[in-house]
């Protein structure tokens, strides 16, 4: 089983291939998203509200992100494990995001690592590129932006802000990064980055001809009951998880298990 690196994502856009990416949190789920051949599993700072609790990803830590990190690249044997750097532990510069990644390889075992922006943060990705660490960028709807973005709202429309998208993602491309996630852009928009690049995009509400796509897994496996209009539901994990749980109650309190099967003779 050859694990995948980051040149066989470049390779795949050059023979039209796409590539598929989901956020994995913690080992047993990263397991079975592996198994199924996912390329890239993305330990994203997403973790604050599909599973910590939060209601955005503002409060998550560096801690958390290389604990849920080391729980995923643990149980991966072929997926490239890429981890979220947090809102806080990389903006002001080049020294801290190269501090931040450095934690995530180290104590996590990413491969690689992705944080949010376009030009603002180029020399942010030129210093972690020449110093060993892959990056993916991240563009358009940049979920820890959100109080200065005003919201959840697609990105880069109308032709200003499309040829400003396309600019932040050749600026990212040309400082090192070897993927762009373009995120909530119109799918024109995102149609016209993917020409653009020599690398991949991989989209998320950016349309269909991105080179690759991701989704966070509890969205595309339902494990809540909403999922963004740009998410597919592929199953309905919440209520397949929610009827085992009544029938384990019901058979505890009606003495149906354990039974002898369960138990152990003398
Ligand atoms: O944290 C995350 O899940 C992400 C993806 C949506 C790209 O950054
Ligand atoms: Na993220």
């Amino acid at each position: 089983l050859r694990r995948v690196r980051v040149h066989h994502l470049r390779q795949a856009k050059e023979r039209g291939e796409r590539v598929t990416m989901l956020t994995a949190y913690d080992a047993p789920t990263a397991r079975i998203l592996d198994d199924a051949g996912t390329d890239v599993l993305l330990v994203g700072d997403s973790v604050g509200d599909n599973v910590l609790g939060h209601t955005t990803t503002i409060p998550v830590t560096v801690d958390d992100m290389v604990h849920h990190t080391r729980a995923v690249a643990g149980a991966v044997r072929r997926a490239l494990v890429v981890a979220d750097l947090p809102f806080g532990s990389y903006e002001a510069s080049p020294e801290q995001a190269h501090a931040t990644a450095v934690r995530l390889m180290k104590e996590g075992g990413a491969h690689a690592v992705k944080f949010e922006g376009g030009r603002r943060v180029a020399e942010h990705v030129r210093l972690l590129t020449s110093s060993g660490i892959p990056v993916m960028g991240h563009v358009g709807f940049t979920p820890q932006s959100e109080n200065v973005l005003g919201g959840k709202r697609v990105q880069a429309r109308g032709d200003d802000a499309a040829q400003r998208l396309t600019e932040d993602a050749v600026a990212l491309q040309d400082a090192g990064a070897f993927a762009v996630v373009l995120e909530m852009v119109p799918a024109p928009a995102a149609a016209r980055v993917t020409e653009v690049l020599a690398v991949p995009t991989i989209g998320i509400g950016a349309g269909p001809d991105c080179d690759g796509q991701v989704l966070v897994w509890t969205d595309m496996a339902g494990l809540t009951d909403w999922s963004p209009r740009f998410a597919k539901r592929y199953a309905e994990i919440g209520a397949t998880l929610g009827a085992a749980a009544r029938a384990y109650n019901e058979d505890v309190r009606s003495r149906t298990f354990p039974s002898d099967a369960h138990s152990f003779a003398e």
